[in-house]
């Protein structure tokens, strides 16, 4: 079966198919982010932001209303997480970005979740070791952006969940059985850990509100394939004292294969940030992309950019500046750039990028523990 003709499944735990943002609107009922929205995303921000303006983010929910709350000063704390079930692939630091933009633009507090309960529930091969292990390694990754451990916390499921549990057993309590093989997709073979585990998702959402004594809002920046997990977050929320979680949602950021895929059993797929910048370069050189068949039939008809996972590298990430990025497109697009020569600009950017990222990950190494969410245990108790 081709790429094209392959179904979309799109839940938390599968992404297959040639993904159809516009269909996952419909079908998770989230809205669209628009250019009014837009707008006033960067009224209150003070700032316009690229992934806005080039609509990597592009869906929501609530954030109206979240905006006009924060006018009349009402201020909320960011949620975002990461389910550590590998390496951070250079993509996954593109929404990490934006969360940290938002958590600048806003000032606001982030909670951070590593999901190695999850990932240990979800993944058959997986040991509890190796998530812990990922859990470490993808913490260096968020924190060499550059957060700041006075409002950043992250949170680890495992260790963290004498925090956790009361707020989850709570949660838990008002999601019946047949609302989870509804809203995952459950049947009999899912082992109970994972039917429990959305309850954990819930949690970091109406941490904040617990620990001030005072219902705060949510904005949680994530992909688009978490929103089941925020409808039952959602729908408990208002019953247990708190206010729904807003969210924000973006597309996914491709890996180098076919239709932008990234596969696990498919090293050369992604870049990892714990990869060489030789290895990176050899990836880059390797990447699918929308050239055509032969040098001769590019030149006449030009590429497809669109189609393209070093492109999209481009768009999401190394041009911010607009007439970089069309200059590219209209190159690409009529024929006088060819793949290999558009590979040989990305593969130095994509190194030089990969250096100083690695540069940064040493530094916070004996950081980590100043951004735990262990020191949430004496704000609690105050
Ligand atoms: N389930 C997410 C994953 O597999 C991890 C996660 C937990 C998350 N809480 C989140 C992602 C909040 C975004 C926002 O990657």
């Amino acid at each position: 079966m081709s790429y094209d003709d392959e179904e979309m499944v799109v839940t938390p735990w599968e992404v297959r198919g040639k993904v159809d943002y516009d269909r996952l609107i419909e079908k998770f009922g989230t809205e669209r982010i628009t250019d009014k929205l837009k707008e006033k995303i960067y009224e209150a921000a003070g700032e316009r932001h690229i992934l806005l303006e080039r609509d990597l983010v592009y869906s929501h929910r609530d954030l109206d209303w979240l905006l006009k709350e924060h006018k009349k000063g009402n201020k909320f704390i960011l949620y975002t997480g990461r389910g550590p079930s590998g390496h951070t692939h250079i993509g996954h630091l593109v929404p990490w970005r934006f969360t940290k933009w938002l958590q600048e633009r806003f000032d606001t507090r982030l909670y951070f979740q590593m999901t190695d309960d999850e990932k240990f529930l979800f993944n058959p091969e997986l040991e509890l070791e190796d998530v812990y292990q990922y859990t470490y390694e993808n913490t260096l990754d968020l924190l060499a952006l550059g957060f700041e451990p006075e409002d950043t916390y992250i949170i680890d499921d495992i260790k963290h969940i004498d925090l956790l549990y009361k707020i989850a057993v709570r949660v838990a309590k008002k999601v019946t059985f047949s609302t989870a093989r509804a809203v995952y997709g459950f049947d009999n073979s899912m082992n109970i850990g994972g039917i429990w585990y959305p309850a954990m998702q819930a949690v970091p959402a109406f941490l904040h509100s617990e620990i001030v004594g005072e219902k705060t809002p949510c904005l949680i920046p994530c992909a688009i394939d978490q929103d089941p997990y925020w409808r039952v977050t959602r729908d408990v929320a208002e019953g247990l004292g708190y206010y729904k979680p807003a969210s924000i949602q973006n597309k996914f950021v491709p890996g180098l294969g076919e239709g932008g895929k990234m596969s696990a059993s498919d090293p050369m797929s992604a870049v990892f940030t714990t990869d060489t910048p030789k290895m990176a370069k050899k990836k880059v050189m390797n990447a699918f992309t929308g050239g055509r068949a032969t040098a001769k039939e590019q030149r006449e008809l030009g590429a497809n950019p669109y189609i393209c996972p070093v492109f999209k590298y481009y768009k999401f990430l190394f041009m911010p500046d607009d007439e970089d990025l069309s200059d590219i497109e209209k190159r690409c697009t009529g024929g006088d750039l060819l793949c290999g020569e558009c590979k040989q600009i990305l593969a130095p950017m994509m190194m030089e990028f990969l250096e100083k990222h690695q540069a940064a990950r040493e530094e916070v190494k004996d950081r980590v523990h100043e951004f735990s969410a262990a020191r949430l245990r004496d704000e609690m108790k105050r």
